[in-house]
């Protein structure tokens, strides 16, 4: 999917980075093709500008962040979280300064992250009940960037035919191919999907990261896509153990992407340290991420749509394709291309 050129898509919430990394100095972040800088004010709050000064156009990001308020690093000009210009420091007087200003983006920390929408937001962001929940602990996986579209990743998640191959080496197993259909049911924010499938679990990771000493298991998972560009899988072993999987492809350009990954369990410290679960989970997914850059970034839409083949298991990734491409005929943009 071409997703910069869909003014659409500036109208959700992304997470951009993990809380931690903003901080009392310029972070530059690029979404949708556009530049930003975050920073975080001396009152604790977060703010996001675009990050270009409006005195000659040079990136705020390599200025600094002084009382809470981002001074660029050209000739001085210093902005409040809000965007207004509050200080030319050659020119204390300067008759223009009330209109001097970079334009600000909503921004709020939430699981962690810092998500930031660059127009009014659609939907809210997704809400992860286990973020609260008693006896879940949160582990934090993936902040990085792969070389693909965003929603390639989308399809991906919900794609099943590929475990048996990609993830031939972990979970997967390539004499047991068949899959069943998802039970996919489409809800406001995107949609739902049931599934259960029997799986591998190989090396002494995953047995623990699993709790099993069985070569196989069960999975029963639940997952959801929130449009655009965010899924969460419950995935349920049958002993009672819960990892839930939260990813999000937060779109930087074209075929850029930022991933942001964490997982909640209902089990502790003791049972399995974080370093193993980070382990055992970026083992998986970077097989996805090997796989996926290999593809080609942007697909039309109607080569996955219709008379084109695919396989049940492409389904919920049709189903997204076509659900994005009414959220844009509803926004009144003509559909161009929509792919990974
Ligand atoms: S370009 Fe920013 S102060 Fe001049
Ligand atoms: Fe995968």
């Amino acid at each position: 999917m071409l997703a910069t050129q869909h003014p659409v898509l500036r109208r959700f919430w992304y997470p951009v980075a993990p809380a931690s990394k903003v901080g009392a100095a310029p972070f530059p972040f690029t979404l949708l093709g556009e530049k930003i800088v975050l920073w975080r004010g001396a009152d604790g709050s977060y703010a996001c500008l675009k990050d270009r000064c409006c005195h000659r156009t040079a990136q705020l990001s390599l200025g600094f962040v002084e009382d809470g308020q981002i001074v660029c690093g050209y000739h001085g000009w210093t902005f409040d979280g809000a965007g207004a210009c509050v200080r030319v420091p050659q020119q204390p007087d300067y008759p223009a300064l009330e209109k001097a200003r970079v334009p600000a983006y909503r921004t709020v920390e939430r699981y962690n992250y810092i998500w930031v929408a660059l127009d009014e937001p659609l939907t809210d962001i997704p809400d992860l009940p286990e973020a609260s929940l008693p006896g879940f602990r949160q582990v934090d996986q993936f902040y990085e960037t792969w070389d693909i579209g965003a929603l390639r990743l989308m399809e991906n998640s919900f794609d099943s035919a590929h475990i048996a191959y990609v993830h031939r080496a972990t979970f997967g197993d390539v004499s047991r191919p068949e899959i069943t259909a998802r039970q996919v049911t489409q809800v406001e924010y995107g949609f739902e999907s049931t599934m259960s499938a029997v799986v591998k679990v190989r090396g002494d990771l995953a047995h623990k990261a699993v709790q099993t000493d069985s070569g196989e298991t069960t999975r029963h998972t639940h997952s959801q896509w929130f449009m655009p560009f965010a899924r969460r899988t419950a995935i349920r072993y049958p002993h009672g153990l819960t990892h839930v999987l939260v990813t999000c492809a937060t779109p930087m350009t074209d075929n850029r992407s930022m991933i942001l990954q964490w997982v909640y369990r209902n089990d502790t410290e003791a049972d399995v340290p974080t370093s193993q679960v980070i382990a055992f989970d970026r083992a998986i997914t970077l097989e996805d991420k090997t796989i996926l850059e290999s593809c080609e970034a942007d697909v039309p839409l109607s080569t996955l749509d219709g008379e084109e083949m695919h396989m049940v298991s492409d389904r919920p990734g049709l189903i997204m394709r076509r659900m994005l491409s009414k959220l844009l005929r509803d926004h009144g943009e003509t559909e161009r291309r929509l792919a990974g």
